[in-house]
């Protein structure tokens, strides 16, 4: 059976990319890692991209008038590298519907905190500001409303006693770099590729 054809989305370090991409080295896994996308030329993970042999590069949003012709420009770079699934991986931009209904059931996202609680920006701070005994991370399919798709999995962690906001998103991000591969396997499960559809 023919493996889909995955784009990872970045923005910066890439933590998240790395896994995915070591996961996909698996002839066996269902997505091999066509492309890396940064909307940012400095972004680290573009070289370790490259270093993982994956094609790389950046389209960056400030290079463009508005948000249309950027996300334009992502959507030609993927198709013309016939995508057929995409993983956020901590890319920084809210899409578009326009985008989000162009690749539906074809994209999905990690997010550092158990959605539905705290979508949005500091999720760690937010949930030690809480009080919360656990905090985590999601795997979800991407949606219109940010951070709102249906859930594919999550990972739980405790959050302990004295933790600041680093030390608990280094605690959740072990559990996101488990997860993330797990779970767009999961996903890909769903989908078929789009030149045969
Ligand atoms: C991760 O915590 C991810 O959940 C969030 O942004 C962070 C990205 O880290 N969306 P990295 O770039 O994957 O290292």
């Amino acid at each position: 059976m023919s493996r889909l054809r995955l784009a990872i989305l970045i923005s910066g370090r890439g933590s998240n990319m790395a896994q995915l991409i070591a996961a996909a080295a698996d002839p066996a896994y269902p997505a091999e890692a066509t492309l890396v996308l940064s909307n940012k030329a400095d972004a680290e993970g573009l070289e370790t991209a490259r270093q993982h042999g994956v094609r790389a590069c950046a389209i960056p949003h400030a290079e463009f008038p508005d948000r249309k012709t950027f996300e334009r420009a992502v959507d030609a770079a993927l198709d013309s590298a016939n995508i057929d699934i995409i993983a956020l991986a901590g890319f920084m931009r809210v899409l578009t519907p326009w985008f989000v209904q162009r690749w539906g059931r074809r994209m999905i996202n990690i997010h550092p905190s158990l959605l539905p609680k705290y979508p949005g920006l500091n999720t760690h701070a937010r949930a030690i500001e809480a009080g919360d005994a656990e905090a985590g991370c999601s795997v979800h399919w991407v949606s219109e409303g940010v951070d709102e798709g249906d859930v594919i999995e999550q990972a739980r962690v405790p959050v302990q006693p004295g933790d600041t906001p680093q030390s608990l998103a280094a605690r959740t991000l072990v559990e996101e770099h488990r997860l993330y591969p797990q779970a767009l396997a999961k996903a890909c499960a769903q989908i078929r590729p789009r030149r045969a559809s």
